[in-house]
C-alpha cells in the first residue's frame, strides 16, 4: 500500500541498520513483556487475590511484576530512543539532499516558482515526512502487540476470541477507506501550505513597501485568504482522521459487548474461570491500543507519502547542465562572443550579437534599460545556454568548460547586494582561510576600511539583513572587496552603482576602479561619464549591437552613443537641481 513511501525510506535506514534491527528486537521483548503483563492476570485473580491463596505465591506474582518492569525500562528506553534517532537524523539527511538537490537546479527554475513552495518542501514536508516514518514504525511494532495479544486471548478462549475476529474485517474497512481519503487530500493540503509560506515571506520582505504605501490591510487579507484556503483543505484531512479514531473505537466496543455477553454464558458453563476472564478482557484492552495507533499510523503514512511524492518531484527535477569536461583555463588571450541570439521563451532577447573583450581591456556594454544587458551577462556566467550562436573564451566554447571553472574566471559585482547575515570577515572569505593582510588590503581597494574602523567590532561586526546597518553603498564596497579577493582574471559589473545615491556613487565607482586595475573588465554601464576611458564600448538596442567604438569614437558619430549620453547628462542635471 505504501511501497513507494518505503522504497523512499530505505536509503535513508540503510546506514543506520544496526539501530535499526537492534530496535527491532527490543520491539520483541517489548511485546513479550505485554504478553506476560496480561497473562500473569490471571494468576492475579485466580490466587493472589482468591480467598485461599497463599501469601508466598502473591509474593512470586508481586516480584514477577516488577521483574517485567524492570526488563521494560531499558527495552521500551532503546526501542522508542533509537527509533526517534534514526527518524531524526534520516529527516536531517533528507533535508540536507533537498537543499543540495536546489543548489543544482538551473537560474530559472528559482524565478519562475514561487520560492515558498521550495521552503515548504524543505521545511514543512519534511517533517509530515518524518511523522509518516515514525508510523512506519509503529507498523512494526503495534502489530507484534497485536498478535502476542490475540495469541494470549485465543490461548484463554478461542470461543471468545472468535467473536471479537468477527469485527477485524470492519477495521480492514475503516483503514482502507480513512487512507484513501487522507492521501486525495493531502497533496492539495500541503500545496496550500507552500502557498502559505511564499505569502508569509512576500510580506515579510516587502515590509518597506507595506509600510510606505499602506499596505498592511491589504496584506492581511491576501494572508487571510490563502490561510483559509489552507484551512478548509486540511479540514477535509481533519474530519476523516478525526472520523476515523472513534469509528474504530466504536466498533471495538461491539466486540467487547459481544464478548461480554457470551462470556458469561462461558463463566456459567464452567469453562472459563474468573481469572481466565479477566487475562482475557485486560488482552482486549491492551488490543485496542495497537488498534488505534494503526489508525493514526495509517493516517500519518497517507500524509507522508503525499509529502514523499512532492519531495521526490524536486528530485526529479533537471539539474543545471554541466557538460563541460575542461576544468582548467588560464585566461590569456580573449572572449569572443559571435552571432548569438537568446530567447527566454519568447521573443528573442539578443540578437545576432557579437563582441570581442581581449585581456587587460575594459569593455563596456550599454544601453536602455531592457537591451539585454544583464541577459548578456547570465549567458556569460553559463546561467543560460548559448543557442543559436557561440561564445569562446580563448577559443574554447564556453560549453566545453566545467560551470565551476567557468564560473571561476568571473567576478561579479551587480546591483542586487547579497550578503550574509555574518561577519564582514565571514562575508569576505566565505569559509576559506584567508590572511588578515589581504583582508586588510582588499577592505583598502574597496574604501570599506573606513567606516568598518568605525564599527565596534570591526571586521566581526556582524552585517547581513539583520545586522548593523550598511547603507547600499557600503554593502557595495564589501561586496567589491569580496571580489577582490576571489582574484578572477575577469571583472563583470552590472550596474552596480545604479540603486546607489550619488554620494555613494562616487565611492562606489572609486572603489571598482581600484578594483579593475590591471583586470580584464566587462563592464554594464548606466552613468556613461564613467567608462570614458574604456577601450571598448558596445552600444547595445533591442539586443542587438548598433555601435561600437570608444568614447570619442562614439561621441563623434553622433549617433545612439550619442543620445544616449546626452539622456545621461539631462538626468544629471535635473537630479543637481
Ligand atoms: N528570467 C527572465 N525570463 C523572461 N524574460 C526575462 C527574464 N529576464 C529578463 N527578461 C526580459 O529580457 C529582456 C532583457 O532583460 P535584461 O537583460 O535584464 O535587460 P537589461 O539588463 O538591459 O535592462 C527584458 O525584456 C526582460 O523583460
Ligand atoms: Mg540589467
Amino acid at each position: 500500500m505504501y511501497s513507494n513511501l518505503l522504497k523512499g525510506l530505505w536509503p535513508y535506514i540503510k546506514p543506520h541498520k544496526k539501530k535499526a534491527f537492534a530496535s527491532l528486537f527490543f520491539a520483541l521483548v517489548l511485546a513479550g513483556l505485554k504478553w506476560a503483563q496480561a497473562a500473569l492476570v490471571k494468576p492475579v485473580f485466580d490466587k493472589g487475590l482468591s480467598a485461599n491463596g497463599s501469601i508466598q505465591e502473591v509474593i512470586v506474582i508481586a516480584g514477577l511484576l516488577v521483574l517485567i518492569m524492570i526488563l521494560n525500562f531499558p527495552a521500551r528506553f532503546l526501542h522508542f530512543y533509537w527509533i526517534r534517532y534514526i527518524v531524526d537524523k534520516a529527516t536531517c539527511e533528507m533535508r540536507t539532499n533537498i537543499y543540495a538537490k536546489i543548489q543544482k537546479l538551473p537560474i530559472w527554475h528559482f524565478q519562475q516558482r514561487k520560492q515558498g513552495i521550495l521552503v515548504s518542501t524543505l521545511v514543512n514536508d519534511t517533517i509530515t515526512f518524518s511523522y509518516g516514518f515514525r508510523a512506519a514504525m509503529d507498523l512494526i511494532r503495534e502489530p507484534l502487540y497485536a498478535i502476542v495479544l490475540l495469541g494470549l486471548a485465543i490461548y484463554r478462549d478461542w470461543q471468545l476470541t472468535l467473536v471479537i475476529l468477527v469485527t477485524a474485517p470492519l477495521f480492514i474497512l475503516i483503514f482502507n477507506k480513512s487512507g484513501k481519503s487522507v492521501k486525495k487530500n493531502q497533496g492539495t493540503v500541503q500545496e496550500e501550505l507552500g502557498n502559505l509560506t511564499h505569502n508569509i515571506s512576500e510580506g515579510l520582505s516587502g515590509q518597506k513597501v507595506a509600510k510606505a504605501f499602506n499596505l498592511q490591510d491589504y496584506l492581511l487579507k491576501r494572508f487571510e485568504e490563502t490561510q483559509n484556503k489552507y484551512f478548509n483543505y486540511m479540514m477535509k484531512t481533519t474530519w476523516t482522521e478525526e472520523m476515523a479514531h472513534p469509528l474504530v473505537e466504536f466498533v471495538g466496543g461491539l466486540a467487547f459487548a459481544g464478548v461480554l455477553v457470551f462470556a458469561q454464558y462461558r463463566i456459567r458453563s464452567g469453562a472459563l474461570t474468573t481469572g481466565d476472564f479477566v487475562s482475557f478482557v485486560t488482552a482486549m484492552a491492551l488490543i485496542m491500543d495497537p488498534i488505534r495507533k494503526l489508525s493514526a499510523a495509517n493516517i500519518k503514512l497517507a500524509q507522508a507519502e503525499a509529502a514523499e511524492k512532492r519531495i521526490a518531484s524536486i528530485f526529479a527535477q533537471e539539474e543545471e547542465i554541466d557538460e563541460g569536461s575542461l576544468s582548467q583555463i588560464n585566461f590569456s588571450d580573449k572572449i569572443e562572443i559571435n552571432n548569438l541570439s537568446f530567447s527566454y521563451g519568447e521573443g528573442n532577447i539578443l540578437k545576432n550579437l557579437s563582441l570581442e573583450i581581449k585581456k587587460g581591456q575594459k569593455v563596456a556594454l550599454v544601453g536602455l534599460s531592457g537591451s539585454g544587458k544583464s541577459t548578456l551577462i547570465n549567458i556569460l556566467l553559463g546561467l543560460y545556454k548559448t543557442k543559436p550562436g557561440t561564445i569562446k573564451i580563448d577559443g574554447v566554447d564556453i560549453n566545453d568548460i566545467r560551470l565551476k571553472t567557468l564560473r571561476g574566471l568571473f567576478g561579479l559585482v551587480s546591483q542586487d547586494i547579497f550578503l550574509f547575515h555574518d561577519t564582514v570577515r565571514e562575508n569576505l572569505t566565505l569559509g576559506k582561510n584567508v590572511e588578515e593582510e589581504k583582508i586588510e588590503d582588499a577592505l583598502q581597494v574597496a574604501y570599506a576600511s573606513d567606516f568598518l574602523e568605525k564599527l565596534y567590532h570591526k571586521w566581526d561586526t556582524v552585517i547581513g539583513e539583520r545586522g548593523v546597518r550598511l547603507s547600499g553603498g557600503q554593502q557595495q564596497r564589501i561586496t567589491i572587496a569580496r571580489a577582490f579577493l576571489q582574484n578572477t582574471p575577469i571583472l563583470l559589473f552590472d550596474e552596480a552603482t545604479s540603486s546607489l545615491d550619488n554620494e555613494s556613487e562616487r565611492m562606489v565607482q572609486k572603489a571598482l576602479d581600484r578594483l579593475s586595475r590591471e583586470k580584464t573588465v566587462f563592464a554594464v554601464a548606466h552613468r556613461l561619464s564613467t567608462i570614458s576611458d574604456f577601450d571598448m564600448i558596445y552600444v547595445l538596442n533591442r539586443g542587438q549591437v548598433v555601435e561600437q567604438g570608444t568614447h570619442h569614437q562614439l561621441m563623434a558619430h553622433k549617433n545612439e552613443y550619442f543620445k544616449l549620453y546626452g539622456l545621461g547628462q539631462k538626468m544629471e542635471e535635473t537630479v543637481n537641481v
